[in-house]
């Protein structure tokens, strides 16, 4: 089966939203700032992501432990990191002509590239999102959405060590949001300005940092393919040493073929003791370990961008369709190979017919139980074929089938979307065969 390439971002665009994954924000009044929402399925499917993260942090490493901290923090924290200065800056460019505005360092060339304009001399432009904190808004009561999660992280390093009575090495993992004013975001949700990461910070000494930013690297790329990325799909770039972030003493990026060519979708970095001795410095509180500034190894990975490119991955078109009962020829069958862990939906429920009331009674049945366990969809519309081809778009795994034997021996038809085989399971089993099989 071939993948077809073409105007494949304008696709998973329009399946996102005829499916019900993404939608745009503030729709209704012609979107809102590059911002999106996940309707039903992305937020089941984000969920999945986030899921496989913590867990894989969280339950599967060893020594990490969790953390949910607040977005809005102090600004002194913002001011201590470099955030507030030109390191968290991008350069700025106008266009004379038509006044659009762009970030320096995408431009292919130094003319604008909606109208050939001559553009502007280069600004910095700071990318913190500004607020304000109680009924007066003036500078004493200024403050920011975090830009990373991981600030919060650093900030609690101190609490978590005492309170779980860690020792060096170990990590701290969190999900939660973010926000950039980015300058130009574009292609869907690659750049948002409200985004969600995934960061785990790994405090250890400076002689193992290599070691550490080594094994990080290795892990996190076969996270991926454990996930079902392929592989061919996925290659790392060393951020060569003055493109690095204020913060780093190295970058090496995770980068995935998407459909406008090879992009970042999570760094892995060595931060030294960059955030440690600053916020001791500034804070006046002693953060040293043992009489060091523990140094820190970040994974720092964006829960929608990853998405993005999971979904990407799994986008297939299949000419004429492969299900056995195509009803049409000449309809595009579109298959969603996603892993069984991240799929939204893992098993759908069809009658054979919807007029017989003693197969619809015991489908609904078998629905209402598996509902505990799974989420599911119950379907008794169109032919089987049809129901399996909708279930095929959105990725979902496994297909139930309840006939005529279902009522005489209690077995049903299941149906695994990967390998399109059927098999006939008693239904008295089907969760526990369902749940071997995502796992
Ligand atoms: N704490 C380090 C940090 O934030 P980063 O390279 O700026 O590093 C890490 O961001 C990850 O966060 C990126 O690889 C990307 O997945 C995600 N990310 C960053 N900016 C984003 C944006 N504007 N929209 C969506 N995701 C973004």
């Amino acid at each position: 089966m071939k993948k077809i390439e073409n105007n494949l971002m304008e696709k998973i665009v329009s399946l996102s939203k005829r499916r019900g994954f993404i939608f745009q924000s503030s729709e209704i009044y012609g979107g809102f700032g590059s911002c999106y929402d996940f309707g039903p399925l992305g937020v089941e499917l984000k969920n999945n992501i986030k899921k496989a993260w913590w867990n894989e942090m969280t339950k599967i490493e060893d020594n990490i432990v969790g953390l949910d901290s607040a977005i809005l923090m102090s600004p002194k924290i913002w001011a201590a990191s470099g955030h507030l200065t030109a390191g968290f800056a991008d350069e700025l460019v106008e266009c004379k002509k038509c006044h659009h505005r762009f970030r320096k360092d995408l431009l292919e060339k130094d003319k604008c590239p909606d109208c050939g304009g001559e553009l502007t001399e280069s600004k910095k432009f700071n990318l913190m999102m500004k607020t304000f904190v109680g009924p007066i808004e003036d500078e004493a009561s200024a403050t920011y959405l975090r830009a990373e999660t991981c600030q919060g992280i650093y900030m609690n390093y101190k609490n978590v060590l005492d309170s779980m009575r860690l020792r060096i090495p170990f990590g701290i993992a969190q999900i939660g949001k973010a926000f950039r004013n980015e300058i130009t975001p574009k292609d869907f949700i690659y750049r948002t300005r409200e985004f969600e990461q995934m960061e785990m910070q790994w405090f250890c000494d400076a002689k193992s940092a290599d070691k550490f930013f080594e094994f990080w690297l290795k892990q996190r790329l076969a996270w991926y393919e454990k996930l079902g990325l392929k592989k061919e799909n996925l290659k790392t770039y060393e951020v060569p040493k003055d493109e690095l972030a204020h913060y780093a003493k190295r970058a090496v990026d995770i980068l995935y073929n998407f459909p406008f060519g090879w992009k970042e979708i999570e760094g892995i970095h060595n931060r030294g003791d960059w955030d440690l001795s600053n916020h001791s410095k500034h804070s006046g509180v002693d953060l040293k370990y043992e009489g060091y500034f523990p140094n820190i190894i970040e994974t720092s990975v964006g829960a929608d961008r990853s998405l993005f490119a999971f979904l990407t991955d799994a986008y297939e078109e299949v000419k004429g369709g492969r299900t056995e009962t195509t009803e049409s020829a000449k309809e595009m069958e579109v298959i969603l190979n996603l892993s069984k862990k991240l799929a939204p939906i893992k098993v759908a429920v069809f009658p054979l017919l919807k007029n017989k009331p003693e197969l619809v009674e015991r489908a609904k049945s078998i629905y209402n139980d598996l509902k505990k366990h799974f989420t599911c969809q119950y379907d008794e519309s169109g032919s089987i074929g049809r129901r399996y081809r909708r279930q095929d778009e959105i990725g979902t795994p496994f297909c139930v089938t309840v006939d005529f034997d279902t009522v005489k021996d209690s077995t049903v038809t299941v149906r695994d979307r990967e390998t399109m085989k059927q098999e006939r399971v008693e239904a008295k089993v089907l969760t526990e065969y369902i749940k071997s099989a995502i796992i």
